[in-house]
């Protein structure tokens, strides 16, 4: 059982609100004062991923505050709790053990009194042979040919990760294999991916914990359908049909030959799941090799937290930042900003990772939470980004605390591109948190032969206040194993916290509401009739789409 404890009532909390009231923290007097800031609050996993946190709004009196706070809640407990297997998601009443299906030492961990390791290694062997079988050619379609394409076809968690992998990990690809990823029930999704595929060279996964969701159903039942007006024959689905799940019976009442299925469990949540079955698209697309790496690289960083001091410790630095913005600041969100192509849905992963986790209002002992607890997640790569939206981070209103991420190597190193990448990643950094003052930007119009009296309007629109915080994560190169490293980086980063907010991280109960109403809804589109059911604004939208449609 994980305690409950009010963040707000420690007394860590109480010096943490005294210190925030009583500094103004200034990057530029920090460095100015510490030329040992950088050496001092930056740390490394490995000789592949550096953390260089020394462009925050802290002070070491600041860190020491926040590492009591993680202490007063008893952080080490809840890690200990969470290795161990106990069943911590306790409206649930399951354990949570994303890190059992990454345990590369294999040692024992026991839910329920037995160890999870044989079988987590028998579905890792399973997955091996398959994607052998594929690859290989020896795995064939219907009409004899090999298999060229893979479509997985899942929602959220059997989605996100699969595709956030393959995508950052495209440089690894299998040649001949293309893999496609389905997951809205706007049929516009799976019609133009059939498009691009051909019955005879194509598997579909069907990715779903619960093998229940709507989304995925609909779109599996229509990727059956298209397959079968071409096949004709249903037993020929066995050959290109596979479901990822832990729901058995469902999986053989779709008509997937359950010989076919790859099997995980319910103490895998599913936005934690990509180091699962549900990550068999990512093994079929980057090669089961690169696979294991990836699962290497999370183990190497669940071996960092689990016994590194906290002062040291990667994802308890990130996440006490993030309580320091989030709670004291009253900072809204937070930017995630890889400067890497390849890593485009890296954002949206812990978009779900993070929000669906902490987008909590009620605490572990069921009251309802008066202080702030998860942020807003959002980001695109850079330097897109700086032509959209930094404006707003350099210059708005509003803090919003950055994670600059960077591979020091390109898997694609063409002419100057990847140091011109890079001066970008570092002039970011540097101009949020120093700006550029009122004498500064004088300066810079004389010096452009400007007399004041010219130009002087312009200066207040041409400053930049700086001190704006960001963190910067730059890694070797993004290879399966650094990626890993990565990601669960942020995944233990995403545990601190709930832990520190008091809440439940591994449930999701507030996606409920809309699912239920969405199935009511459903009947009441089907005829003509007016509907008078609801609230007059969803009336009036119900009845205009029967009028229209
Ligand atoms: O609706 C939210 C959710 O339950 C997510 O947590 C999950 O990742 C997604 O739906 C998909 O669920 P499933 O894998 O059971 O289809």
């Amino acid at each position: 059982m994980l305690n409950t404890v009010n963040p707000t009532e420690t007394q860590a909390w109480q010096k943490l609100q005294a210190h925030f009231e009583q500094n103004n923290i200034s990057l530029a007097q920090e460095f100015a004062q510490n030329p040992d800031r950088f050496k001092q609050l930056s740390c490394q996993l490995n000789d592949e991923l550096l953390l260089d946190y020394s462009k925050n709004l802290v002070t070491s009196e600041t860190l020491a505050l926040l590492n009591e706070l993680a202490h007063e809640v008893d952080l080490k407990s809840a890690i200990h709790a969470m290795f161990n297997g106990d069943k911590i998601n306790q409206t649930e009443n399951r354990a949570v053990l994303h890190v059992a299906l990454r345990n590369r030492s294999n040692s024992e961990i026991k839910v329920d009194g037995k160890d999870v390791m044989p079988e987590i290694n028998a579905v890792l062997a399973k997955m091996q042979a398959f994607c052998h079988k594929i690859h290989s050619g020896e795995w064939l379609g219907y009409t004899g040919k090999p298999i060229t394409d893979i479509v997985n076809i899942g929602i959220g968690g059997s989605d996100l990760g699969p595709y956030m992998v393959t995508e950052a990990l495209n440089a690894y690809k299998v040649e001949g294999i293309n893999a496609h990823f389905v997951s809205n029930v706007d049929g516009t999704h799976i019609t133009e991916t059939l498009k691009k595929v051909n019955p005879e060279t194509t598997l579909f996964l069907i990715a779903s914990k619960t093998f229940t969701t709507q989304e995925t159903m609909t779109n599996a039942h229509s990727a059956r359908d298209w397959f079968l007006a071409a096949a004709k024959q249903p037993e020929f689905v066995a050959k290109h049909f596979a479901a990822l799940s832990t729901n058995a019976k469902s999986v053989a009442e779709f008509g997937i030959d359950t010989d076919n299925m790859f099997e995980f469990w319910d103490w895998v949540g599913g936005r934690y799941s990509l180091w699962s079955a549900i990550g068999l698209s990512i093994a079929l697309t980057i090669g089961y090799d690169n696979f294991e790496q990836l699962l290497d690289g999370a183990h190497e960083m669940d071996q960092h937290f689990l016994n590194t001091d906290f002062e040291q410790n990667i994802p308890v630095i990130l996440a006490l930042l993030g309580v320091w913005y989030n709670n004291f600041y009253g900072a809204e969100s937070e930017a995630i900003l890889p400067y890497d192509q390849y890593m485009h849905r890296f954002a949206a992963y812990f978009q779900q990772g993070n929000m669906e986790s902490n987008g909590k209002n009620c605490d572990r002992a069921g009251n309802p939470i008066d202080y702030q607890t998860g942020p807003i997640i959002w980001g695109e790569p850079g330097t897109n980004g700086q032509h959209a939206f930094y404006q707003l981070i350099h210059q708005g209103t509003k803090l919003i605390p950055c994670d600059f991420i960077a591979p020091a190597q390109s898997h694609n190193p063409a002419g100057d591109h990847h140091v011109k990448l890079l001066s970008n990643f570092f002039a970011q950094t540097e101009a949020l948190a120093f700006g550029k003052s009122q004498a500064q930007v004088e300066a810079e119009f004389i010096a452009a032969g400007k007399s004041l009296d010219e130009v002087t309007h312009l200066v207040p629109f041409k400053v930049f206040e700086g001190n704006k915080p960001t963190n910067s994560i730059m890694v070797k190169k993004v290879t399966p194993s650094v990626l890993g490293q990565l990601i669960a980086m942020y995944e233990h980063k995403i545990f601190v916290q709930g832990i520190i907010w008091n809440v439940f991280s591994f449930d999701q109960w507030g996606v409920e509401l809309g699912k239920q109403l969405a199935s009511q809804i459903l009947p009441e589109l089907q005829g003509d009739e007016s509907v008078s059911a609801h609230d007059a604004s969803t009336n009036g939208l119900i009845n205009c789409f029967k009028a229209w449609r």
